[in-house]
């Protein structure tokens, strides 16, 4: 018998609000994953980088404007301690500026075995100058949250539960994007085959996996874009 080694796979983190992400991280698909040792996840705040006594790490943008921008010192240090503890880990910003995320690439990085380290923005923004440590801009879509904690969450538990061994034996994570991210999952029905007056379709119940197989491929949803 051969035994294969398994990397683990290192996810930090680095936001003012660490705790948002207990919930998502630390339940269902994330958490095995996490307990079966295929990855790990590491909260690192801001705040504790921040400067002085009151830990600022935000500021007024030269030139004018309402918002405060999160200060490029609190972002270095941070950059650097998660890059102590994981020197060759791919930056990544979220912004809605930044490259439109897609199913596709969630396969790249979990088949990549890369690490990463996830910046979340807050406020009105962040100094520019942050962009010279950041690999990576990612966005989830067209619209602006109040923060990076959201996008980066959906960007990590749809590149987890792609690594080998974190969705259960069978291969559902194969077939339900029919690997080319465009084709979306079919309709799925499970006990009773009748639920007021709502009925399984025939095909399913069949047996024949060719018809339905078939069934599955014409049903399944495209993707509206
Ligand atoms: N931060 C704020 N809005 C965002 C978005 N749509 N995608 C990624 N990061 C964001």
């Amino acid at each position: 018998m051969s035994a294969k080694l398994v990397m683990m796979r290192k996810i930090q983190v680095i936001t003012l609000f660490p705790e948002m992400f207990s919930g998502v991280l630390n339940n269902s698909m994330m958490w095995k994953a996490q307990n079966q040792g295929l990855v790990e996840f590491r909260m690192i705040n801001l705040r504790d980088f921040g400067l002085g006594p009151r830990r600022q790490v935000d500021d007024t943008p030269y030139g004018g404007g309402d918002g405060m921008l999160l200060m490029p010192e609190p972002l270095f240090a941070a950059v650097e301690d998660a890059k102590v503890y994981d020197p060759t880990a791919k930056v990544v910003i979220m912004t809605p500026r930044g490259r439109r995320w897609k199913q596709a690439i969630a396969q790249e990085w979990a088949d990549g075995g890369d690490n990463y380290i996830f910046i979340c923005g807050r406020y009105e923004g962040y100094d520019e100058r942050i962009m010279q440590l950041v690999d990576e801009q990612v966005s989830i879509g067209d619209y602006v949250l109040t923060g990076g904690e959201l996008a980066a969450m959906t960007i990590i538990d749809s590149v987890v539960r792609l690594i080998p061994g974190v969705l259960g034996g069978e291969n559902s994570a194969a077939i339900e994007s029919f690997s080319d991210g465009e084709t979306l999952e079919f309709p799925q029905y499970t006990r009773p085959e009748d639920f007021r007056g709502m009925k399984v379709p025939e095909v399913l119940l069949s047996g024949n996996h060719a018809l339905i197989a078939k069934w599955r491929a014409e049903n399944s949803l495209k993707s509206e874009k």
